[in-house]
């Protein structure tokens, strides 16, 4: 995330804890976040060149109104996504952290996508990518959690607090795209 003013997120504290529930997030797992930070830290650049790699068809949401990839645009998203993972691992899921989270969602939907970085893209991510797109986020940062010396258990550990986060994240994104009243 950067500097500028966020949404309001709709979601409050109390339905946080439901959806926290339901992925089964834990305060072990907020632990586990804690430490993949550190294990990351020293090695993001490589996450990021993973994560964005290996989706050609996904570059056309990064496109500008020529056809070709807005290379400006794909740097400034890769420098907030990489803030992202930190923000993901060492922040407390608060109602500022929900507002943050929403904001992302809100910059997916073509309610806001392309302002941030004003650029004339194609004006929205349709949410089955993004859905379809959390099995490679959570598939990519297997291998780096393992790099440092960590018990094969505590990676193991790590991943799942990671996916959980993930997929908590996506499901309150969702909100954005849901029509009034079924989210
Ligand atoms: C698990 C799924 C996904 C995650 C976790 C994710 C994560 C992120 C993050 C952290 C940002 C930067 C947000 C910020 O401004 O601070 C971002 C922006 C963006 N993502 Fe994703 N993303 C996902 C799926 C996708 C998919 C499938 C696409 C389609 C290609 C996509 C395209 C974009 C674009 C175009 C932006 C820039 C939006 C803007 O104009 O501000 N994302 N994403």
């Amino acid at each position: 995330m950067d500097d500028r003013p966020v949404a309001r997120s709709p979601v409050d504290l109390p339905e946080l804890e439901l959806l926290k529930k339901t992925v089964s997030l834990t305060p072990e797992d907020e632990r586990y976040l804690r430490l993949i930070a550190e294990v990351l830290a020293d090695q993001l650049e490589e996450v990021l060149d993973a994560w964005f790699r290996p989706h050609p068809h996904l570059y056309h949401y990064f496109t500008g109104s020529d056809g070709a990839l807005d290379l400006r645009y794909v740097e400034a998203v890769r420098k907030r996504s990489g803030q992202w993972i930190l923000d993901t691992c060492r922040r407390p899921y608060d109602q500022a952290w929900l507002d943050a989270v929403h904001e992302i969602g809100l910059r997916h939907h073509r309610t806001k996508k392309n302002q941030t970085d004003s650029v004339a893209s194609v004006p929205h991510v349709p949410l089955r990518y993004v859905i379809a797109f959390i099995y490679h986020t959570t598939e990519m940062i297997k291998p780096f959690l393992s790099k440092k010396g960590h018990a094969a258990a505590d990676v193991r550990k790590m991943a799942d607090a990671w996916s959980k986060s993930v997929i908590l994240q996506v499901a309150l994104w969702s909100h954005v795209y849901a029509v009034d009243g079924d989210w």
